[in-house]
């Protein structure tokens, strides 16, 4: 059966069951490769993307789940030429290391600086607590963070 969701901006059509997981049509149908398969089971924090502003594992999601909501995943921020300030600050402070965790880390946090556009160092580590980077580079991650908040509100 065709499945409709609106993702970064327009609305799309793709043929999936109900129960299929929203990082599968993001990835597989949509070549929407940002969100990443970490442990499948809510447990990781790297297919994170947002249903209307809030922070969701894309992995436990089914798409029939999400009826009207708007996904926007990390391909929806910023381009290359214009990163979000979120992206230009995880580069300036190369929170990567293997990078994989990252674009889950970057959604988490979109969700937080929405809903607290200036949050403290204690806080930002609160809303990615349950996003696992096994590379050890979360000092990097909460500095970026911190870093994407102050410029934003310079703007
Ligand atoms: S892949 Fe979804 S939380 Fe790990
Ligand atoms: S940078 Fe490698 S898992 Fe986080």
């Amino acid at each position: 059966m065709a499945i409709s969701l609106k993702v970064n901006g327009p609305r799309r059509s793709v043929p999936a069951e109900p129960d299929t997981p929203l990082l599968y049509v993001l990835r597989n149908d949509l070549a929407l490769n940002g969100a990443k398969f970490g442990c499948g089971l809510a447990q990781c924090g790297a297919c994170t993307v947002l249903l209307d502003g809030q922070a969701v594992r894309s992995c436990v999601t089914e798409i029939d789940s999400i009826g009207e909501a708007e996904v926007t995943t990390i391909e929806g921020l910023g381009t290359i030429d214009k990163p979000h300030p979120l992206q230009q600050a995880f580069i300036d402070e190369q929170a990567a290391q293997c990078g994989y965790c990252i674009n889950g880390m970057i959604m988490t946090a979109k969700g937080l600086l929405d809903r607290n556009p200036h949050p403290t160092a204690a806080e930002v580590r609160e809303a990615l607590s349950q996003n696992l980077c096994r590379c050890g580079t979360h000092g990097r991650i909460i500095r970026a963070v911190l870093r994407a908040a102050e410029n934003m509100g310079k703007t």
